[in-house]
């Protein structure tokens, strides 16, 4: 394989190795292989099998070489994970002891400009994991104005979301919005620059990535997917970059464990059982990433690991104290 330019920094891999605990004779499931840092630690860490899952070919030309160095027990599957029943069934896998999601882009993807993603360097305007569906292009083309505000309220929670729109359906009567830049360039001429720097097109971008790549539906197919398929005793660990992924994570395991969502007057602590849970949360809060590890590694910032395990019988675990780490 050529030396690629790029690079990925796992995040929170010691908290996550914590929480999916491999052991010998386990077999795994890496829903986003990515460089392949949580799958390779996987297999170092006990004598057990992982299949990964990427829906972007350069990450699974990766785990091919990967693969290499681990025989017989890393195998690598195109494809997205809200649909791994079917692709882990096809390979005749219908049982995991643990599955684990780093949800979001690589550093190989965010720092390619050819990639589309970033606002920073210029690129097409892609932001396609995968290699098929429409563009960010395609939607910044023909989306009509008010869904295209829509679409940048409910994914990137932009307040100034009607105003963008207009903006882009003024800009692309004139001329085709095809480039990172250029996209940039409009949002920035019409949303003030904030005191904490955030770029005013970081929530846009946002918002038009998770379109493209219907990042909430896939992980909502996971989810249901992932605890499908847990054995007893098994994990489901979910590292989350900004709250509309946490949400839906926080949400979906609050409900397997059998717990109210939230407090109300019948039930002051808000977490007492309500039904026999097939689940226990591991981690009642979600982990953050420690401050050591975000001044080396500032794209850590924002994860949020939360984990969850199959009970070995169901109604076996049901205090808010012991689902505290
Ligand atoms: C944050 S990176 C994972 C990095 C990996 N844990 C590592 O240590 O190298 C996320 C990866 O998940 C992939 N991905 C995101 N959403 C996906 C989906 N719905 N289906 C399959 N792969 C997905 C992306 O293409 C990307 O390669």
């Amino acid at each position: 394989m050529m030396a690629e330019a790029f690079s990925h920094t796992p995040v929170m891999l010691a908290e996550m190795l914590a929480a999916l605990s491999p052991r010998a004779g386990g077999i795994y499931l890496d829903g986003t292989f990515g460089g392949g840092g949580y799958s390779r630690a996987i297999l170092d860490a006990a004598p057990c099998i992982v299949w990964a899952i990427d829906r972007d070919p350069a990450a699974v030309a990766r785990g091919a070489a990967l693969a290499q160095c681990y025989p017989g027990r890393l195998h690598v599957i195109e494809g997205g994970f809200g649909a791994m029943l079917g692709l882990l069934a096809a390979h005749g896998v219908h049982s995991l002891d643990g599955v684990v999601l780093d949800l979001g882009l690589s550093s190989y993807q965010i720092d390619d400009p050819a990639r589309g993603f970033s606002f920073r360097a210029d690129g097409p305007l892609d932001m396609r994991m995968g290699a098929s569906g429409p563009t960010a292009a395609d939607l910044v083309a023909r989306l009509p104005e008010a869904e295209l505000a829509d679409t940048l309220y409910q994914f990137g929670e932009e307040r100034l979301s009607r105003r963008i729109a207009r903006a882009i359906v003024t800009a692309r009567a004139e001329a085709p919005i095809d480039t990172t830049q250029r996209l940039a360039d409009i949002i920035r001429a019409v949303v003030p620059r904030s005191g904490d720097g955030i770029d005013p097109a970081t929530r846009s971008f946002q918002a038009l990535r998770i379109r493209v790549n219907d990042e909430l539906g896939e992980i909502t197919r996971a989810l249901q997917d992932a605890v499908s398929l847990l054995a007893p005793g098994g994990r489901l660990v979910v590292v989350s970059f900004h709250s509309l992924e946490d949400r839906l994570v926080k949400t979906f395991f609050t409900a397997q464990s059998g717990r109210t969502p939230s407090p109300s007057r019948h039930d002051p602590r808000g977490m007492a059982s309500r039904a026999p849970a097939g689940f226990r949360l591991l981690t009642g809060k979600p982990q953050r990433p420690t401050d050591a590890e975000t001044r080396q590694n500032p794209r850590a910032r924002s994860a949020r690991l939360r984990a969850l395990q199959r009970l070995e019988t169901p109604g076996q675990e049901t205090t808010a104290q012991e689902a505290r780490p």
